[in-house]
């Protein structure tokens, strides 16, 4: 998100471990990060929005988005806007609602320990397509990231115009032997990892959504949630793993719908 908060709590935590020779080293400048990728065109996502604190998430009821857990201050926050139905968020003909409740996962602490996951319900209907969410047997092949994040990992500039990519899957047990060389443990179950050099998820794309697309329609894979820096080599996109909580997201989702 851009609220910094959140992500210099793990840029603290991951970076605090690298020495500060590494760490400038890896400022790369030109990685590009939503991420090696191009301009979305308008449709191709309908359920992605973008929410006002500078989140991403996706509709997954006709009034409730769910987004990463990181991002909410916790429940009850009736503070958050939420836009969709466009890809340039300044075009006219925006979908717009707001949050009238907010469940965040229960066992959330930070974005690194798992259950990075939370609904926002809205006031209306936002009127656009819901995303459904998929199983163990969708974390396959070639994923797909978007957001209106960052592009950089140098730049905290967000964008107007969303931009997606296409990202492989990364294994748990190379994401976590990655990981572990800057002291952070893997909640293996719990995370799904995507991304390679150059292509990645960035600062203001978490809560939005890591999908697969099956036949004409997607199925959301994962949640946005961390990584170290943006884009860099070895250090890939970490993903909340939507099978995992996928029974928990769907009953919370039917108790607010
Ligand atoms: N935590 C970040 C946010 O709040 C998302 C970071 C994703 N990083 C990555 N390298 N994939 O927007």
């Amino acid at each position: 998100m851009v609220r910094k908060v959140a992500s210099l709590v793990t840029l603290a935590i991951v970076a605090s471990v690298l020495s500060a020779s590494q760490v400038g080293a890896s400022a790369q400048d030109d990685a590009r990060v939503v991420v090696g990728g191009d301009p979305a065109p308008q449709g191709k996502f309908p359920w992605m929005v973008r929410l006002s604190m500078g989140c991403g998430g996706a509709l997954t009821a006709p009034r409730v988005v769910l987004t990463a857990a990181h991002c909410v201050a916790g429940s009850g926050d009736k503070s958050i806007t939420v836009l969709g139905g466009v890809t340039d968020l300044k075009a006219k003909g925006a979908h717009t609602a707001r949050s009238v409740k907010v469940v965040r996962a229960p066992g959330f602490r930070d974005e690194t320990h798992g259950d990075d996951w939370a609904l926002v319900k809205l006031d209306r209907e936002l009127g656009l397509p819901t995303l459904s969410l998929g199983r163990a047997a969708d974390e396959k092949g070639a994923l797909t990231i978007m957001g209106w994040g960052q592009t950089s990992e140098a730049s905290a500039q967000q964008q107007q115009k969303l931009r997606y990519a296409s990202v492989p899957v990364v294994s748990d047990a190379d994401c976590a032997a990655a990981y572990r060389k800057v002291d952070v443990n893997l909640v293996k179950n719990e995370s799904l990892c995507a991304g390679k050099k150059g292509v990645d998820t960035c600062q203001g794309d978490s809560g939005g959504p890591l999908v697969r697309q099956k036949g004409s329609s997607w199925v959301q894979v994962g949640i946005v949630s961390w990584g170290l820096g943006c884009a860099r080599k070895g250090y890939p996109g970490v993903y909340t793993q939507v099978s995992t909580f996928r029974d928990a997201i769907r009953s919370a989702t039917r108790k607010l719908s």
